[in-house]
């Protein structure tokens, strides 16, 4: 297989000057936090990204994504969101550092990049951060832009927001960015202060099965639960003005406030504020199990997130629901649930390592005799964040 670097030079007939790698992410617990203002553990896994990027002199960006076959040429100038999404993750990022950080350098001179990568699109393991990170991670070294980690993840944010349409939270750039080898992040969304835990899965490992399905409603309910839970904030504050954010809430006072209201929309955003509280709740517990290494209460609380993102939040689908069923009786799975944005993409699961090779073929015969879909299994291994490649 050719390396990152022989793909350029391939199609551009130069030596590029550097490369990147950027991790995907899975999350432990948090799910639908991050833009709630809560705590987030996510890591960055052993499936990547990678970009190789030279300068150009003519004001264009040419751009060759490998595993497509695509190649896209557009002047640097005006950048405007493109109808190809994957553009929108690198053209996306070059706006922020243009319009952003005033930058006077020669970036508006143009590059020539090829991406290539092994994460799964539409699995939930955020390859389009992926993207993002390592493109501006490249363009920070190629330019000398100094930009910090965070810095750059809350750019790469932004530029899913304005140029790929979706309000995520900062979570996934953050991972991808942060990820240390064999280690989880807590990040506190509200702060951005974080702390790396080391994850001593001995005897278990983290699975993933792919429904392999990716429900075309998954960023316009995304962004309808984003403004579900705005509303049910504003809807408190009428009542405890001081409250600012889910940080300051507490169980009673959602009950208090947007309980027993029959009014259907009203309901639901009930229902959007019990699961975010509860599921903050449950990080904070999860972190102590974590830290005094007791992984079967780790697991059962990711049990009870997948019940609450599924009944009460609502991102779920049937496919995620028969994936966590199957195992949620299996004395070797101590854990799982639905990870990510959801409607598809993936679930996580701590499966004893003895029994993942068994486990992973039951599942997958019933998944494929009940939807007529073939499940993909990912075995992942905890990997370093984005990071030149030599
Ligand atoms: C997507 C978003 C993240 C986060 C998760 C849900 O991956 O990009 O910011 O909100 O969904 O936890």
């Amino acid at each position: 297989m050719l390396t990152i670097r022989s793909h350029f030079f391939k199609h551009f007939n130069y030596t590029p000057m550097l490369a990147v790698q950027s991790p995907g992410r899975i999350n432990l617990i948090g799910e639908h936090i991050d833009y709630n203002h809560g705590f987030v553990l996510p890591a960055a896994i052993d499936k990547y990204i990678q970009v190789a990027v030279g300068k150009r002199s003519d004001g264009v960006i040419h751009m060759v994504a490998l595993d497509l076959g695509e190649t896209i040429v557009i002047p640097i100038e005006n950048l405007k969101p493109h109808p190809t999404q994957w553009v929108n993750y690198i053209i996306g990022v070059v706006d922020e550092v243009l319009e952003k950080t005033n930058y006077p350098g020669d970036l508006v001179q143009g590059f020539d990049i090829c991406i290539q990568g092994n994460i799964p699109s539409g699995a939930g393991l955020s390859s389009s951060a992926a993207v993002e990170c390592a493109v501006l991670f490249a363009l920070n070294e190629l330019y000398g832009l100094q930009l910090t980690k965070m810095e750059m993840a809350l750019m790469a944010q932004k530029a899913e927001h304005q140029f790929a349409g979706v309000k995520c939270g900062l979570m996934d750039m953050f991972a991808s960015l942060h990820g240390q080898k064999n280690k989880a992040i807590l990040l506190d969304c509200a702060s951005l202060a974080y702390t790396y835990y080391p994850l001593a899965l001995n005897e278990y490992s983290i699975i993933l099965f792919d429904t392999q399905i990716k429900h075309a409603l998954a960023s316009s309910e995304y962004n309808t639960r984003r403004l579900e839970c705005e509303a049910g904030i504003k809807m408190i504050q009428e009542k405890y003005p001081s409250i600012k954010t889910f940080r300051d809430l507490n169980i009673e006072q959602v009950e208090e406030c947007l309980a027993f209201n029959n009014n259907s929309i009203n309901a639901k955003i009930y229902q959007r504020c019990k699961y975010v509280v509860e599921e903050m709740e449950r990080v904070q517990l999860a972190v102590k199990d974590l830290a005094a290494g007791d992984m079967e209460a780790f697991g059962k609380k990711m049990f009870s997130t997948h019940e609450g993102l599924s009944k009460l939040y609502e991102v779920s689908c049937p496919e995620l629901d028969f994936l966590v069923e199957a195992v949620k009786q299996n004395e070797n799975v101590i854990g799982a649930r639905m990870m990510g944005g959801g409607f598809g993409g993936c679930t996580i699961n701590i499966i004893k390592k003895s029994a993942v090779d068994a486990i992973s073929k039951e599942i997958a015969a019933n998944y494929l005799n009940k939807y007529n879909k073939p499940l993909a299994v990912y075995r992942t291994n905890i990997e370093a964040g984005t990071h030149l490649l030599p």
